[in-house]
């Protein structure tokens, strides 16, 4: 069966399904049939189903029963959504882990922007990037939403790589023409755009219905762009209505401070950013630590969705809370990012815990009005809500059929080896096992991992 995947071959397993259908609408399917068409979509999803009515099943959907392999999963052994970053910079992949205790601008200046300008070199964006994009596969990212460098052929290596090892992506060139070094930063306003539109011709060309990659236009945030950049931007964004667009909102004091300097005819980051066409229901916004009360608002109404990186926002300078409870309150979409290397680790479990861990000083802070998130709910964030928020949850999230096999294959004993997972014992639920794996488990229980029906884990 493993050599087939990929290979244009239908799949089936039998065995436990979780996926969820809602915020805290967690689905754990037991007997479960799943199978996968050539098209690497969902052609049927039913539950219950006794191992004596597989080859009925399997008729029904047109395969030829006892010929077709089917995959059984062994207690302790399921199948989930793949995770969804919905906030990653691609070229930061070698500085994770470094620069701790500073300041959000000072990081910028004294980490990394060396680190990204780096990518002028394409044979180092080749081989960077590969490790990079196979290192999050690896983690059981099957969708990111990448930062590129500045550079424009570097960005179009990180588009190619996606796409060949199979990573559904949205692929953004970083546009930023100032507050950056000479040797780091976009030489003009023209320069910048021509570059981006170089990118989505490259990915128009690669994957024309964009079935994997896709650009996303990608203004860091307003602190680097000129105002004719931001014009610019938002032009291309009315030319191309089907793009996503994502930045960095309301991060940190410091940087709206600066942005306040730099814009003093807009009173907030919403007021900017939709004066120049780039706050829609396309937009990811990265962050949302400190949004006034009209901004919530707006970015409601307007169908933006959250980027949350609680890594990055903890371990920078300051240790900082987006309140994201008051964000899925009010309806607004929110998904998880690693924000790898602003935070440290590349595993969206990791930054599932400490969404937890942040959500819980926010109980306190606000002497419970804002409940800390249940775990249904962080496995929502980091699987259906970040494909709401990256525009793909017609196709990822979940095991809708119709819906594209984006899907991680969790094992949890018989590893060979001790993991750090805590052990599964006899009387263990399948509730408990998954509890077990999502808080103690980590990429050595993810032992396949699928984008559109194709293997994509080493
Ligand atoms: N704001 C502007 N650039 C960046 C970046 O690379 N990381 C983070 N966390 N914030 C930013
Ligand atoms: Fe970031």
């Amino acid at each position: 069966l493993d050599k087939n995947a990929g290979s244009g071959l239908p799949l089936a397993f039998h065995g436990t399904v979780i996926h969820s259908q809602s915020l805290d609408d967690l689905e754990i399917l037991e007997n479960c049939i799943m199978i996968v068409g050539t098209d690497g979509k969902i052609q049927a999803l039913q539950a219950g189903v006794e191992s004596e009515q597989i080859n009925s099943i399997l008729s029904e959907n047109g395969y030829v029963p006892d010929v077709f392999p089917v995959k059984y999963l062994k207690r302790g052994e399921f199948l989930c959504p793949g995770f969804v970053d919905t906030h990653n910079h691609a070229p930061q992949w070698a500085q994770r882990g470094v620069g701790r205790g500073i300041s959000l601008l000072d990081w910028l200046d004294k980490v990394t922007f060396a680190h990204e300008a780096k990518f002028q070199d394409p044979e180092y964006a080749k081989r960077m990037y590969a490790s990079c994009v196979t290192g999050f596969l690896q983690q059981g990212i099957t969708t990111a939403s990448y930062y590129g460098s500045h550079h424009g052929q570097a960005t179009r290596i990180l588009a190619d790589v996606c796409f060949e090892k199979g990573q559904r992506a949205l692929v953004g060139k970083c546009n930023m023409n100032r507050n950056a070094p000479d040797w780091y930063r976009d030489p003009s306003v023209s320069d910048s755009l021509h570059e981006t539109r170089e990118l989505i011709h490259h990915v128009q060309q690669l994957d024309p219905e964009y079935n994997l990659v896709k650009p996303i236009l990608t203004p860091r945030f307003a602190i680097s762009c000129e105002p004719e950049l931001l014009d610019g931007l938002g032009a291309i964004a009315r030319e191309h209505p089907d793009l996503p667009i994502q930045t960095h909102f309301n991060e940190a004091k410091q940087e709206i401070e600066f942005t306040r300097q730099l814009f003093p005819e807009f009173d907030t980051e919403a007021d900017l950013y939709q004066r120049y066409g780039l706050l829609n229901d396309r937009s990811i916004l990265a962050h949302c630590i400190f949004l006034q009360e009209g901004e919530m608002r707006r970015i409601q109404e307007l169908g933006c969705g959250i980027a949350h990186c609680p890594i990055a926002n903890t371990t920078m300078q300051e240790f900082m809370v987006a309140p994201v409870r008051e964000y899925l309150r009010r309806g607004i979409k929110v998904g998880l990012g690693t924000d790898s290397g602003g935070g440290y680790s590349s595993s969206i479990l990791d930054a599932m815990k400490q969404a937890f861990i942040v959500s819980n000083a926010q109980q306190m802070l606000t002497q419970g009005r804002d409940p800390a998130l249940s775990l249904h709910e962080g496995f929502f964030l980091a699987t259906l809500g970040g494909a709401q928020v990256c525009g793909l949850d017609d196709r990822v999230g979940n095991f809708a059929v119709g819906k594209e096999f984006d899907a991680l294959e969790i094992h949890t004993t018989d590893l060979g080896q001790p993991g750090v997972m805590s052990p599964v014992e006899d009387e263990d639920t399948t509730h408990v096992i998954f509890e077990k794996f999502m808080m103690t488990g980590d990429d050595r229980n993810i032992v396949k991992v699928y984008v559109s029906g194709r293997s994509v884990k080493i």
